[in-house]
């Protein structure tokens, strides 16, 4: 089975040669303070950031779990459907959880969201950029308005860019009431060894990072993750290679355009919604591609596709050109006009 249900990348950034050799380099019986800091410092020249505003967890869920737990006591907020963790961590928190809904092609009113912050004062909310599962970039207009509402009533947005390096560049918003999340899962292909990062300001940086362990991730993950970012040439290579099979899962979808509706995608998955996109996901699964079909509202006519190595596009290609044929040739279906079934 190949899956395409999981939003990671489909190989590893680092051979087996390289990953024996950082294995015998790591020092085991040592607490990692060292790891900790030549990790911090090589992410925070990649990005131009100061490492100082950057602290580590396991995975960005745990950041986005002790988002909840330091800024959510007024209540989190969140658009839906987002990231089905945002829910569980508030509901592990007990605090409430409330959001707002997507229109029927899974578009967001950003008016709507912001009255309902108005409204409901909380003192969180998360928002996935780009948005999972639907694959969308917020316009910057959009978030620097639901940052300032945020801060309007003393809260904070915490932006999860899990899928941020698949996204255009774009101006987002800054200041004490904001909290970046982001993670070594997705383009870096490290979704195993669990390393998330979480940048912010001041008391903001104070606060998200007090409930911390001493040492939050352990040496053998820092110094994989420290190896990849090193070898500049191969990281580029690495990113390269997951954007061109983003392009490829976007071109492979366009035979079901107008059959399944599709929403242009800044992320390493695309979603697909519709009367027909369940049988599309159900007919690629029965041949060997596992999608992520869902099953309640909004989502219940919604499937969502992640990308997959180079070589296994041909045959995915064939099958949804094949059903595509199959659907039209029994009457089934209505091709619609193309423009009209992309949404941003
Ligand atoms: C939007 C979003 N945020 C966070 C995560 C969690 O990533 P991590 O592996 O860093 O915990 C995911 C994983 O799929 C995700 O889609």
């Amino acid at each position: 089975m190949i899956h395409m249900d999981r939003n990671t990348s489909p190989l590893s950034p680092l051979t087996k040669e390289a990953i024996t050799e950082v294995i015998n380099e790591t020092i085991i019986y040592e607490y990692p303070s060292d790891e900790i800091d030549r990790f911090k410092s090589l992410y925070a020249e990649h990005y131009h950031i100061n490492a100082e505003n950057l602290e580590l967890a396991n995975g960005s869920d745990e950041w986005i779990q002790k988002t909840v737990m330091t800024l959510g006591h007024n209540g989190v907020m969140a658009l839906s459907p987002d990231f089905v963790m945002y829910q569980e961590y508030a509901e592990q928190a007990g605090v409430s959880f409330d959001t707002v809904k997507c229109d029927e092609n899974f578009q967001f009113d950003f008016d709507i969201v912001i009255a309902e912050i108005k409204r409901l004062r909380p003192s969180l909310f998360l928002l996935s950029m780009p948005h999972n599962p639907t694959g969308q970039l917020f316009r910057e207009d959009e978030l620097s308005k639901l940052a300032q509402s945020m801060q309007e009533v003393n809260g904070y947005l915490a932006v999860d860019e899990a899928y941020g390096e698949f996204a255009p560049v774009y101006k987002r918003p800054e200041g004490e009431h904001v909290v970046i999340i982001r993670t070594l899962s997705k383009i870096y292909g490290l979704a195993g060894l669990r390393v998330g990062i979480a940048i912010a300001e001041g008391d903001t940086f104070e606060k998200i990072t007090k409930i911390n362990h001493p040492y939050p991730v352990n040496s053998l993950s820092l110094n994989l993750a420290s190896r990849i970012f090193e070898n500049k040439d191969e990281l580029e290579k690495f990113t390269q290679y997951q954007l061109k099979s983003k392009d490829s899962l976007t071109e492979a979808f366009k035979a079901a355009d107008g059959e399944v509706s599709i929403i242009d995608s800044s992320t390493n998955f695309i979603f697909t919604y519709g009367e027909n996109a369940r049988a599309l996901g159900q007919y690629l699964w029965d041949h060997g591609y596992k999608p992520r079909i869902y099953d309640k509202a909004p989502l219940n006519n919604a499937v969502r596709y992640s990308i997959i190595r180079l070589e296994d596009y041909e045959t995915l290609v064939k099958l949804i050109n094949e059903w595509s044929n199959q659907n039209d040739s029994k009457g089934k279906i209505h091709k619609g006009n193309k423009d009209f079934n992309i949404t941003r």
